[in-house]
């Protein structure tokens, strides 16, 4: 090829380099705007929720809140107005701490009902434990210590919570907070094999963080291998699903 063709070749593909640059960041100030909106909206919603949570369940020592490690406030939020609304009579939750304790007040403001929470973690288990003896809520909530022992299903391992000392009763709501994801993929997949059996014909299934991939493949694994659940994605910040038993 001659020089000046190979030439104009490159002025080519440098024209086209700049152009697409150009294109991806065509206004980098109207892309940060959009950015800071969205942010101040999130915040916004968060700080409201945050706000209802304390207000309607009268917290006024606040709420022992966690920046990684708490359920957000609107799935806080979400799971309060369900409990509050439907007073579920026993509830399981899978991993503990402030959900625990909001929902241990739900149960108080409601006279009646009870949550166990299973935690695998033996040190978050006890700082679980105190939350809801300084709130003085024992009478609604135990804390189960409940170490993530091996299930096979279906021919597959899973490292998941030990349930050997839940009640014997049906459940009526059922909150799925962990394990957490690096344990192992599908981390949260066993919660309804594993406890299809004891769910009520009106257990509602609420599942946080299910935005991320790996909560969104457990929920099509669920649909796909259980008939009778209909589900409903709510797009809060971390995403949650929404599981119920449809009825004949
Ligand atoms: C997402 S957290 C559960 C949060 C709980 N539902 C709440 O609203 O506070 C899931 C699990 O992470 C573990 N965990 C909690 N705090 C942690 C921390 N600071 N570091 C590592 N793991 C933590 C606990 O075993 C907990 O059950």
């Amino acid at each position: 090829m001659p020089a000046i063709s190979l030439l104009i070749l490159l002025l080519i593909i440098i024209a086209l380099v700049i152009y697409f640059r150009r294109g991806k960041n065509a206004n980098p100030q109207q892309d940060l705007k959009e950015y800071i909106d969205k942010s101040n909206t999130e915040l916004f919603n968060q700080f409201e929720s945050y706000h209802f949570i304390r207000d309607r369940l009268n917290l006024k020592q606040g709420l022992p809140y966690t920046r990684d490690w708490s359920a957000s406030p609107d799935f806080l939020k979400r799971i309060a107005e369900h409990c509050l609304q439907y007073q579920p009579e026993t509830i399981v939750e899978c991993s503990s701490g402030l959900s625990s304790l909001v929902l241990a007040r739900c149960c108080q403001i409601n006279k009646q009902g009870k949550v166990f929470s299973l935690e695998n973690g033996e040190e978050f288990a006890r700082a679980s434990r105190s939350h809801i003896s300084r709130y003085q809520l024992d009478k609604y909530a135990q804390i189960i210590h409940a170490p993530l022992i091996n299930h096979n299903i279906n021919g597959r391992d899973f490292q998941w919570y030990d349930i050997s000392q839940l009640p014997d009763a049906s459940i009526n709501m059922l909150v799925i907070d962990g394990p957490p994801g690096f344990i192992q993929a599908h981390s949260r997949y066993p919660a309804l094999p594993l406890l299809q059996q004891k769910l009520a014909d009106d257990c509602v299934i609420f599942m946080d963080d299910a935005a991320r991939d790996d909560e969104k493949e457990i929920v099509d694994k669920w649909l796909t291998e259980y008939t009778g659940w209909q589900h409903e994605y709510v797009s809060l910040m971390r995403g949650c699903s929404v599981l119920r038993k449809l009825t004949s």
